[in-house]
């Protein structure tokens, strides 16, 4: 019988993912929120724990649980309770991989009663939230910073535009009008974009077997980085 030899490629990084929605309340029984089943995010967290990482995960709500013991698992509803969750975990980090599905904007008045319907009454105020990526990309030090671009068209083209807006060190974006790709299935068709603005297009396959390929990715540039 033989055994296989277990990769441990990622013994001693410090990494922090965020996956899932987030969700913002209009009142008790109402809630904006994105399309997202957080699977992305899992698989990396579950990939980088295999290969020996020290995994942070940011969680919005979803219906998926961790199973690894090198996983500590922080859950948050708000895109405010994860960009002070995000922001807290940032420091220490070598590499941070944002997979959430943040909403951009949320109700401006969050009503502590249900809300009764009123002839006319058909606006709801809204306003932005705080962009985290963005945030993170400004106070960014020796971390590996990586977010991820979920677009119906151009994707690539708005993926290399929001990889530098952002001061992201990669980009993972993904064609979300593409059959097999993102949301709730079990594979994912992505491209990595990194610094040198080169893309790598990865074939569609399970979102696990993506992860592995998207930390191979991570891993081979922060090494050229350091050189
Ligand atoms: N993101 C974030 N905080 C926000 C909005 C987005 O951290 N308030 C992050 C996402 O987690 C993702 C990346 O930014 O990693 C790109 O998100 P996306 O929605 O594609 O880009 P936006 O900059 O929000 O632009 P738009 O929605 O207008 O396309
Ligand atoms: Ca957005």
């Amino acid at each position: 019988e033989r055994h296989q030899q277990k990769n441990l490629d990622m013994q001693g990084k410090k990494v922090l993912i965020s996956a899932g929605p987030t969700k913002e309340k209009v009142d008790p029984v109402r809630f904006f929120t994105n399309r997202s089943s957080g699977k992305m995010g899992f698989a990396l967290a579950e990939a980088a724990a295999e290969r020996g990482a020290d995994v942070t995960l940011v969680a919005g709500p979803v219906s998926i649980e961790t199973q690894h013991p090198a996983i500590k698992r922080i859950d948050v509803v708000t895109a405010q309770e994860m960009y002070d969750a995000m922001n807290e975990q940032f420091t220490d980090k070598d590499i941070v991989i944002k997979a959430a599905a943040v909403a951009d904007f949320r109700p401006k008045e969050v009503h502590a009663s249900k809300v009764k319907k009123q002839a006319g009454d058909d606006t709801i105020v809204m306003e932005r939230t705080e962009d985290i990526l963005q945030k993170l990309g400004e106070r960014k030090e020796n971390q590996f910073l990586v977010g991820f671009a979920a677009e119906t068209d151009s994707p690539v083209a708005y993926g290399l535009e929001k990889r530098k807006k952002k001061n992201l060190d990669a980009i993972v974006v993904n064609d979300v009008s593409q059959e097999g790709s993102g949301f709730e299935g079990d594979t994912n068709m992505v491209s990595y974009i990194n610094k040198t603005e080169s893309v790598t297009e990865l074939q569609q396959a399970t979102k696990r077997q993506i992860a592995e390929q998207l930390l191979d990715c991570i891993l081979q540039d922060m090494k050229d980085d350091s050189i």
